[in-house]
């Protein structure tokens, strides 16, 4: 064709943001990133992430340093510069309520819309609860500039941090709702790269595009609690929750993955998207939807006491003065995000009732010193455990599943080590001289 390649602004440059926008210009547009954070959009502009994610940094870079990629704190310059823009804000968890806060992506839409120049596409990705997108279209509509056309059309998200760059590029599925035919074109433009290596594309309603995203999260937090609520009955039966899953997972209708048991989710998706959609299907008296996410986030909740009622044990029943070697900080391996994080969660608890908590992460330990700055850091595995009374390892980062364990016994003041992720080599650990302790298998080896 010889219309030109649509222009496209990303406002918001979190985790989401910033990989959107590195990615989209990846597969070829000129793209202008938008925060109102200086500091983020100073580092961004000289190709500096500032998270940990891998990939990232190198994409990042590669399109900042020929220009296709820039980054801005003007959010006028960036609409005036482009054509469809991409709402990538937060919706945390409100306080004191299981909802969504929904104000940063209704601002930010109502923002661009009034800095419109020229007629434009925008194109909400943030995570809502479902109905948010009919409402931001009222609003959309109310605040455009005279002579100015503009729609608003929902196309969620699912990339997983850690992985962010291969998802954005490659993802399993591309959801557009609410589109006309005219946005549906531009949006079929806008993925062009993966829709041509056979992404299927589901053209959908506004609330069903909202919900794909809310469901998806949901279904993968059920499946950590369920596994998680049969890993109690292995542990109480004698049975390995981890040889289970394995045989669950041969069957492609169950299959492997989200089925490992332990310390349970965390992060700053899946929590609050389950009580999000708690909150909402309350809302709109679907109550199944209600008790369900109810009961996944309790199960899930109850595996954080769990780990710390097996510390207590380990130790005789008081943790007070004793020290605490913790291996993990972030919510999962391969990211420095500590937002709702088990593993940090843990460490606080085990804090606040005396204990002398070391913690290390391999690259979690800034931002955990940030919200934590009482607990206490290690630079290394080893500095962690040396003199520790009891181990934890609380987030399976492959150095810690790599860990020797003859090394570390000889480190240690004690000899008991709790696995709250399942994932370090029992049988070795047992035959260095470990008690090992996990969820999901019993006590005796
Ligand atoms: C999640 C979803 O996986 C993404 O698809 C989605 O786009 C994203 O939220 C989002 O809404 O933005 P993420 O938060 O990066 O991605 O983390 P996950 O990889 O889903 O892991 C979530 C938590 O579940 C972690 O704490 C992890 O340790 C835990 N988990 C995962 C388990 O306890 N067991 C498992 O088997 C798998």
């Amino acid at each position: 064709t010889d219309t030109p390649a649509p222009r496209i602004s990303v406002i918001g440059t979190g985790y989401l943001g910033a990989t959107h926008a590195a990615a989209m210009a990846e597969m070829g547009f000129e793209v202008i990133g938008v925060d109102t954070d200086p500091a983020k959009v100073a580092a961004l502009a000289i190709g500096e992430v500032p998270f940990f994610e891998p990939g990232l940094p190198e994409l990042l870079r590669k399109h900042v340093s020929t220009g296709r990629l820039r980054f801005t704190t003007d959010l006028a310059e960036a609409t005036a510069l482009s054509d469809v823009h991409f709402i990538c804000v937060g919706t945390p968890q409100q306080r004191g309520s299981n909802a969504a806060n929904t104000s940063y992506v209704e601002a930010a839409t109502v923002e661009v819309v009034r800095n419109l120049t020229h007629d434009g596409l925008i194109v909400g990705k943030s995570t809502v609860p479902v109905g948010t997108a009919g409402r931001l279209r009222v609003a959309v509509q109310s605040n455009l500039p005279s002579g100015i056309h503009a729609e608003l059309i929902w196309n969620p998200e699912f990339l997983r941090e850690g992985k962010a760059v291969a998802d954005t590029l490659t993802p399993d599925r591309i959801v557009i709702g609410g589109t006309s035919a005219a946005s549906e074109a531009i949006m079929r433009e806008v993925y062009a790269v993966p829709i041509a290596t056979g992404t299927p594309v589901i053209v959908c309603d506004l609330p069903t595009a909202e919900l794909v995203k809310v469901s998806a999260n949901a279904f993968l937090a059920t499946k950590i609690s369920f596994i998680n609520a049969i890993a109690e009955v292995c542990e109480a039966a004698g049975a390995n929750v981890t040889v289970l899953a394995d045989a669950l997972g041969h069957d492609i209708r169950i299959g492997r993955q989200f089925l490992n048991a332990g310390l349970g989710f965390g992060g700053g998706c899946l929590p609050k998207d389950i009580r999000a959609l708690m909150h909402r299907s309350g809302e709109l008296g679907a109550h199944s939807a209600v008790s369900l996410m109810q009961q996944v986030d309790e199960i899930n909740m109850a595996q954080r006491q769990r780990v710390i009622d097996l510390t207590l044990e380990a130790l005789g029943g008081s943790v007070l003065n004793r020290r605490i070697g913790i291996l993990g900080a972030a919510f999962k391996p391969d990211t420095d995000d500590v937002r709702d994080s088990p593993a940090l969660n843990v460490a606080a608890a085990l804090h606040l009732r005396g204990a002398q908590v070391i913690v290390f992460d391999p690259e979690a330990g800034t931002t955990a010193k940030k919200i934590f700055p009482t607990l206490g850091y290690a630079d290394s595995t080893d500095e962690a455990v040396t003199n520790a009374d009891v181990v934890l390892v609380l987030t399976e980062w492959p150095e810690f599943v790599s860990a020797d364990p003859v090394r570390l016994l000889g480190l240690a003041q004690g000899a008991s080590v709790i696995d709250a992720r399942n994932c370090i080599d029992r049988a070795a650990w047992e035959q260095a001289g470990w008690t090992v302790r996990s969820l999901g298998r019993s006590a005796q080896p």
